[in-house]
């Protein structure tokens, strides 16, 4: 196995190995290149959807998605699909998956299936560089904190995505969620420090108000969010990305309009979190 930087602090390109094969020391040499890099992009993959099942069976468990459509004769991956027609796509702002959830998934593996002649590109950032880079009186401010995630804003039948032509697409619009984590926790593996607030599913620290926690959330999402601890993932056919949602935010960028782009998703079961 061989890994390229995708940059200097987020992300690896992985040649010379095929996923579908991969177990024993090579599965456990991918997960601690996730877990440290945060993202890995693995190259011209004959990884057909029952490889990709076996696979995530491999690496622990599987979270069913409970939102996104998911494939007919394959209920364990879910669609991640942007029709020639639609405007919006799934995963267009910059989140982390399931943060929402009291156990939120490890990560995902994403396939690409069907891509835009170009563009449909994602970023991701790596939130263990993103707290490295904080100043010391933020870090301060922040230690002992926890905060509120919840994924109903975007899903529920008058949330974000209703308001899309994704709308209709989506499944479990009456479902209820609600998670507290700590701002700062330690890889479960790794043992590293990580920024663990987001974009999309934090909405306020513990003890406080939105209103009274914007101010620090938004600082907070400005510094996960500079230059140098972001990566790109320019897809290709037989790419496959793995990600942890630990350790990076992620963002499906939506530069393809009038062109199909689908993709398969298993969300990888986690573990409780804790600073
Ligand atoms: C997502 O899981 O948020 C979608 C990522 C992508 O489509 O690139």
């Amino acid at each position: 196995m061989h890994t390229t930087p995708l940059a200097p602090k987020c992300g690896v390109e992985v040649t010379g190995i095929q996923l579908a094969e991969a177990q024993g020391d090579a599965l456990d040499a991918i997960r601690q290149t996730i877990y440290q890099h945060g993202v890995a992009v693995f190259r011209d993959q004959d990884f057909s959807p029952e490889d990709h099942i076996a696979f995530a069976k491999r690496w622990g468990g599987i979270d069913i998605n409970n939102y996104f459509p998911l494939e007919d004769e394959y209920p364990e991956i879910a669609v991640v699909r942007k029709k020639p027609d639609q405007e919006t796509n799934i995963g267009g702002a910059w989140h982390t998956d399931h943060s929402y959830d009291q156990i939120p998934a490890m990560g995902s593996i994403l396939v690409a299936r069907t891509l835009p002649p170009q563009g449909g590109d994602t970023l991701f950032a790596h939130m263990g560089a993103a707290y490295d880079a904080l100043s010391d009186e933020l870090k301060a401010e922040i230690a002992g904190l926890e905060a509120f995630h919840t994924a109903d804003h975007v899903y529920s039948p008058d949330g974000a995505y209703a308001k899309t032509d994704m709308g209709s697409e989506l499944r479990g619009q009456e479902l209820k969620t609600g998670a507290t984590h700590p701002v700062v926790i330690r890889h479960p593996h790794t043992g590293r420090k990580l920024l663990y607030v987001n974009y999309a599913f934090t909405i306020n620290f513990v003890g406080k108000t939105r209103e009274e926690s914007l101010p620090l959330l938004q600082q907070l999402f400005a510094a996960a969010l500079t230059d140098d601890n972001q990566c790109r993932v320019e897809w290709a056919p037989g790419s496959v990305a793995i990600w942890d949602n630990r350790t990076t935010w992620h963002n499906a960028l939506n530069d393809y309009h009038g062109h199909a782009r689908e993709m398969h998703r298993i969300t990888l079961s986690g573990e409780a979190l804790a600073a």
